[in-house]
């Protein structure tokens, strides 16, 4: 899509005009002008479709002037880059239909006003299509934002709004168009486009490096595993940050396996590893400085006949012995290994991210992922970060008395706990495999997927956590 800027609304043109009211039909920029060019009808009309500002809240009417129809977008009693995002978001949606359109969203006086209204603009238009015989993407091909200059806003808007398509396409596609070789050749694709240094471990190097994890859960799937590791290092960057990403294509559950109804979404369970791509390609389209290692351990968790059992035991690339004793907690198994990997290279943070357990989102709901933290200054920035990123996570604790729930009489250590504190005992398990480093685990089983539309949300993959891990970047690299 093609963004510019236009200083006033008297020299703008388009399909479409967006113009934002707050509560009570307070106008928001340019809409009275606009509301007395249309004529004493439109606020009759407005009373009739009971269009008052409420946040979210739209209503299409004729257009004038160099416009040939005009959407008001409500923002509620109040505005800040949260709400402009979320408005931005239905607006965007709304205006699918649109070659060009323009909006005086992104002059509402608000930190941050284009950056947001830019960000849920793209996002809120987001389709997947590709596998509909009639397709109907979006039509609009020009976005003029009217207001001052925004600096460097759009570009950056626009480059983790890409992260985030990426990740939501790569989600959104079915697990049998995304087999770990296939997901690794597209992360390579990226990689190359976006000038990050790659590996890629194939089975056997699996096994030769010591991903005891990875394999593991590989056993049972005809797919074969694929290891991916990825490195940015821009000129001048001196910290060093780790993501990891739950790259488990489709989790049947292995032998423990899920119900029916608990399979129809397990294409999500890589939502940890496509967040990891998309933050990677946004960090290094914008040149953050400060380097990246992304380690994402992709497989699918099957029931072959060379499936692990629950009671086996496998070693981790640290060392340590895990005993598999339910195989549907896959997820912390090759993060395991995941983690090992980076903590070798010492990083200043590592971040993981995982669709890890159905407890964190009983515990959270649908719209917050859960934040565990090493300790509380590494889990507190990480939560600011979030903010400034307009992702909500809610920060919940490392209780190391619960690590009993996790001994086993025979290994290091069992890969799950009981029936209480689910998505506690899983970030214990993880735990074991930082070495001590700062480390901060993101359960995204919740936000990963959105069951409808919801502002810059779309339904099925949102892209969770792509936001969160390029402002993390961006704040560690100010440090
Ligand atoms: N991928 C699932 C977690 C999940 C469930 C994500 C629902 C999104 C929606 C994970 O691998 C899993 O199955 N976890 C188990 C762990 C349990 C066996 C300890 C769970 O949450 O039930
Ligand atoms: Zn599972
Ligand atoms: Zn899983």
């Amino acid at each position: 899509m093609d963004i510019t800027v236009k200083p006033d609304l008297e020299d703008a043109t388009g399909d479409l005009l967006i113009l934002p009211v707050y509560q009570g039909r307070n106008w928001g920029p340019g809409a009275a002008a606009v509301v007395a060019g249309l004529g004493g009808w439109v606020e009759a009309y407005l009373d009739g479709v009971d269009f008052n500002g409420k946040i979210g809240q739209t209503a299409f009417v004729p257009g004038t002037g160099g416009f040939g129809n005009v959407l008001f977008a409500g923002l509620g009693e109040e505005a800040d880059a949260d709400v402009l995002r979320k408005v931005a978001g239905i607006a965007g949606r709304a205006a699918q239909r649109y070659e060009s359109v323009a909006t005086t969203l992104s002059a509402l006086e608000i930190d941050g006003a284009v950056e947001a209204v830019v960000y849920g603009f793209l996002l809120g238009q987001y389709k997947f299509v590709k596998y509909l015989s009639d397709p109907s993407p979006s039509r609009t091909a020009t976005l003029l934002l009217v207001g001052s200059d925004p600096g460097g806003d759009v570009a950056h808007a626009t480059a983790v709004a890409a992260g985030v398509t990426l990740a939501r396409d790569l989600i959104n596609e079915p697990a049998g168009g995304k087999k770990p070789e296939v997901l690794a050749g597209i992360a390579a694709d990226m990689a190359n486009a976006a000038g990050i240094d790659i590996t890629i471990y194939d089975r056997d190097q699996i096994e030769e490096e010591g991903f005891g994890g990875l394999l593991a859960v590989s056993q049972g799937a005809s797919n074969p595993p694929r290891m991916v590791v990825m490195r940015y290092r821009p000129e001048g960057a001196s910290k060093t940050l780790a993501l990891i990403g739950k790259g488990i294509v489709f989790d049947s559950g292995g032998l423990s396996i899920k119900p029916a109804s608990g399979m129809e979404t397990m294409k999500t369970d890589m939502s940890g590893a496509a967040a990891v791509f998309g933050a990677m390609q946004a960090i290094a389209s914008l040149g953050i400085e400060v380097n990246v290692l992304g380690v994402t351990p992709l497989t699918e968790n099957m029931t072959g006949g060379a499936a692990q059992r629950p009671g086996d035991i496998f070693t981790a690339r640290n060392g340590k012995t895990v005993e598999v004793l339910n195989t549907d907690a896959e997820g912390r198994l090759v993060l395991a290994d995941g983690l090992s990997l980076a903590a070798e290279s010492e990083p200043d943070l590592m971040i993981d991210v995982a669709t890890l357990t159905g407890a964190c989102s009983v515990a959270l709901g649908k719209k917050v992922a859960g934040l565990f933290g090493s300790d509380d200054q590494t889990a507190e920035s990480v939560v600011a970060s979030a903010r400034r990123a307009g992702e909500r996570v809610w920060r919940l604790p490392l209780e190391k008395e619960y690590r009993s729930k996790l001994d086993s009489p025979i290994a290091d250590i069992k890969n799950i706990g009981d029936r209480y504190g689910g998505a506690i005992t899983a970030a214990l398990f993880l735990e074991e495999f930082t070495g001590g480093l700062p480390w901060v685990h993101l359960d995204i089983a919740g936000p990963a997927r959105a069951e409808s539309d919801d502002g810059y949300v779309t339904k099925g993959g949102t892209g969770f956590a792509v936001a969160t891990l390029v402002a993390v970047a961006e704040d560690l690299g100010e440090r």
